[in-house]
């Protein structure tokens, strides 16, 4: 019988620890409801102790997800463990995922503790853990850099400890296809318990070899893999979930594994981490890239029309991936409208509705047709919320190639209207001076990018703009078919950001 693959993403935690990736509470919520939606069996949540946003966030994803189990890590520390506890105690499947590191180089300069010190510290908070969560997942850090007698004494003393997952990760993106999976079958020759468990792994790509790893790892008997949307995680990121899922399921002639997985899912998932975090995929990106279908060559496009098998491996629509169809204009009414974005998965309540339909027709007026792309920047960029501090009043641009473009911005703080006036090189930089000059806060532009949402002159632009203020990050979002006023208002729903933390 074919064995089920587990998929555990941590886009939510390893992820979000990328540059330019973090995420609020409700942009967390959001995709983890996405996230289990496209049928993942474990959503790491984050790290609990590591702040009290990143502990809200955990647990309100804990009360909300019910059919993907919810986990939260935490060292191997008794203080982390009863914040990971307290996160994630209401989750119909809550699971703590503890980890210490394992290779010499970390035990010596990281951890400072001997080999034995850190075996002892793994059982004994294994057992802690057990005695608070039903499911307790041990992970070895830096374990590919490791000694393999080592790891099967200490997998077997946290196996007896409780854990029900033992993670093999290559945290640092070292190893290659082959020596992986020697070293599983070998750890799982000299361990007595390793059998009896779970084997999940974890892959880096430093090398751009995660995916590969994870595979081979997959021949090595685990049946857990860890991996993110779109590859994101701390440096060159992680596996990523699309590729290990679409290999297996076009390759089944060699993967023969079962999953869980709605992979006509896996777009949406991508495009909604797109638009929350701003972060774009690189175009020839396998999967979910924009040319990953894109047939350019003559001979290719012959090929394509007479049968797709010449030169397409996997469908579009295999991935969810729909044309960018015409959807509505300027005469949809509000219920073709609502049966729309319903079709595209989103569930909103009648208040949002109301909002989102205004925000619709005012683009319809500007822009002649709407597709779905349009609808998913309406829905998931939505810059303003009625509690922001300071609101966008109105603001005017004077430019040109022969004169210096000075900008006025009005906001609205708190019922009062301030006006910011500077001038700059540009329209993007002297509006954004504009808007510090009404701030009664210093922050730092550290990035700022405008793309366009669809093809044509009149199509929407989406800015995203990151700001640094007291050591932390902010990113604001927003759409306009004005590329100025969308860089506006993802300014200021970057400095709202701030006043919500
Ligand atoms: O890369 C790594 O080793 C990790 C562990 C915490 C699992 O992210
Ligand atoms: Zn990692």
């Amino acid at each position: 019988m074919a064995k089920t693959i587990n998929f555990f993403d941590t886009t939510l935690r390893d992820g979000e620890q990328s540059p330019g990736c973090s995420m609020n509470k409700k942009e967390k919520l959001l995709l983890a409801k996405q996230l289990e939606k496209l049928g993942v069996d474990v959503i790491e949540a984050g790290f609990a102790a590591s702040s009290v946003g990143d502990f809200e966030s955990v647990n309100a994803i804990a009360k909300e997800i019910k059919n993907s189990t919810v986990a939260v890590l935490a060292r191997a520390v008794e203080d982390d463990i009863t914040k990971a506890w307290q996160a994630v105690k209401e989750a119909s499947r809550p699971r703590i995922h503890t980890f210490i590191a394992t290779s010499d180089v970390h035990m010596e300069y990281k951890l400072k503790m001997t080999p034995e010190e850190v075996m002892d510290k793994a059982e004994e908070m294994v057992k802690y853990a057990a005695s608070l969560c039903p499911e307790v997942e041990f992970s070895a850090e830096d374990a590919t850099r490791s000694n393999t007698d080592f790891l099967a004494e200490l997998f077997d003393r946290v196996i007896q400890a409780g854990a029900k997952i033992i993670n093999i990760p290559d945290t640092v993106g070292y190893t290659s296809p082959d020596e992986f999976y020697n070293f599983i079958m070998e750890i799982r020759k000299k361990s007595k318990y390793l059998d009896s468990v779970q084997i999940a792994v974890h892959c880096h790509n430093d090398l751009g070899l995660a995916v590969a790893n994870s595979l081979a790892a997959v021949k090595a008997g685990a049946t857990q893999l860890e991996c993110t949307i779109n590859g994101i995680g701390e440096r060159a990121g992680n596996a990523a979930l699309e590729e290990l899922v679409m290999i297996m399921h076009t390759r089944k002639d060699i993967y023969d594994v079962e999953m869980n997985i709605v992979t006509e899912e896996i777009m949406n998932t991508s495009r909604l981490l797109t638009n929350i975090t701003g972060v774009l995929v690189q175009p020839n990106k396998a999967i979910v890239g924009a040319n990953a279908f894109a047939h350019e060559a003559g001979i290719h496009q012959h090929g394509v029309i007479s049968n797709r098998e010449t030169y397409e491996i996997m469908t579009p629509e295999s991935i969810g991936l729909t044309k960018n169809k015409m959807v509505l204009g300027k005469h949809s009414g509000r219920h073709a409208f609502k049966e729309k974005i319903e079709s595209m998965g989103y569930e909103i309540g009648k208040e949002e509705l109301d909002k989102v339909f205004t925000e619709f027709k005012n683009l319809a007026d500007k822009k002649k047709q709407i597709f779905d792309k349009d609808i998913d920047a309406i829905l998931t960029n939505r810059g303003t919320r009625a509690d922001d501090k300071y609101k966008l009043v109105r603001y005017v641009i004077n430019s040109g190639n022969t004169i210096t473009t000075i900008a006025s911005v009005v906001l609205d703080k708190e019922g009062n209207e301030i006006e910011g006036m500077s001038s700059a090189g540009g329209p993007v930089d002297a509006a954004f001076s504009a808007i510090d000059k009404c701030l009664d806060i210093e922050v730092v532009l550290e990035d700022y990018s405008i793309q366009s949402v669809t093809e044509g002159t009149d199509a929407l632009g989406f800015a995203v703009v990151k700001l640094r203020y007291n050591d932390h990050n902010y990113t604001g979002r927003d759409t306009s078919v004005n590329i100025v006023e969308a860089s506006i208002r993802a300014y200021l729903n970057a400095v709202n950001s701030i006043f919500l933390d």
